[in-house]
């Protein structure tokens, strides 16, 4: 059985729907089950071992997600982005659990620094690559990482990016509120990356427990199970938040769902005062994912398109 904890977050309602849809034996939990106490996860798999449920995977989406709230407050954050996962990880190793954990391409920060590898070209970010977060919320995430690999040797760690979905607050939701309240919108046009639809990262995570479960699918060798460590999703290609809001706005009137005109103008990240420094690049390479477990990455435009269709229903 599967234990998705965060099921009620924007990626862990998507993959509940996805694991039922696909008929997959999971079960759910979101704060009732504090992942900060390891006493209360301990104790909510004695009881599911009681009722005779063995559990095999778990896929952590539980997270502090607020980025700029981070800055005031750093215990709560470091709590739910390390200790909590290190707690699953930790109880996911005594299970003989697989554990998938969730993190994020800001745990690289300003590209102007040489890679491990020497290469100072501007390219996608390798899982290998150097970290150097910027800000409370993404050296969290990044230590998070540390702790689950030093907490489980079992673990698959997703780092994604750009995140959006049908259930919660996010930029294409965000966007298209703001482009029917106003005439314009202001959007940084110096920071690139990759947007991703939380139903395709959802997709990967079900391919990637699917691989592992049933490898006998995936030929020739010797890629037959997917190794442990970290891996890369998004959608593929990049832009970058303005361009991704003309799309937003472009398709979003072809489809009806914006009813009146909005310009959407370019700005600098420095008209555009927050908390903590954004990535100005952080592309993620994706072949270690497509190599593993052979699946097709649809761009970011057509997963655009996709769940703006899927929001007009
Ligand atoms: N969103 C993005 O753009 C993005 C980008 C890259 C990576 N990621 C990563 O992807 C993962 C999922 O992100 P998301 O946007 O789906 O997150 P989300 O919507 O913020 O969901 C997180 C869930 O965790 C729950 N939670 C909070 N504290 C908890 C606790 N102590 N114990 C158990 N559950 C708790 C939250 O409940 P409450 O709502 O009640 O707090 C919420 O339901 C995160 O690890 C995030 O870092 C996200």
């Amino acid at each position: 059985m599967i234990w998705l904890i965060g099921n009620k977050g924007m990626l862990g309602t998507e993959l509940s729907l996805l694991f039922a849809e696909r008929g997959l034996d999971f079960v759910g939990t979101d704060r009732e089950i504090d992942i900060t106490d390891p006493a209360a996860l301990e104790a909510f798999t004695n009881v599911k071992q009681a009722e005779g449920r063995h559990i095999n995977w778990i896929v952590n989406c539980a997270g502090y997600t607020a980025v700029d709230k981070a800055e005031d407050d750093v215990e709560t954050c470091r709590r739910l982005n390390v200790d909590g996962p290190g707690n699953i990880a930790a109880l996911a190793d005594k299970l003989h659990a697989r554990f998938i954990h969730i993190s994020t391409d800001y745990v690289f920060g300003t590209y102007n620094k040489p890679f491990s590898t020497g290469a100072r070209e501007k390219r996608p970010y390798l899982e290998a690559d150097d970290t150097n977060p910027i800000g409370v919320y993404a050296a969290s995430k990044r230590d998070g990482e540390v702790r689950v690999m030093e907490n489980t040797s079992g673990a698959y760690v997703i780092r994604t990016s750009w995140l959006y979905g049908k259930y919660g607050n996010n930029f294409v939701t965000t966007m298209l509120r703001l482009m029917r309240e106003r005439d314009t919108v202001s959007v940084v046009n110096d920071q690139r990356g990759s947007p991703t639809w939380a139903y395709d990262l959802a997709d990967a995570i079900f391919k990637l427990i699917d691989a592992v479960e049933h490898p006998i699918r995936l030929a020739p060798p010797p890629h037959n199970i997917p190794s442990f460590g970290i891996y890369h999703y998004t959608n593929d290609g990049d832009t970058t938040w303005f361009d991704f809001a003309c799309a937003i706005y472009q398709k979003a009137r072809e489809l009806g769902l914006l009813t009146k005109d909005c310009e959407v103008k370019p700005c600098s990240s420095a008209e555009y005062p927050s908390k903590v420094t954004r990535p100005d690049y952080s592309v993620l390479d994706k072949e270690r994912i497509r190599n593993e477990i052979r699946i097709l990455i649809p761009t970011w435009e057509e997963s655009l398109e996709k769940f703006l269709k899927e929001l007009k229903k």
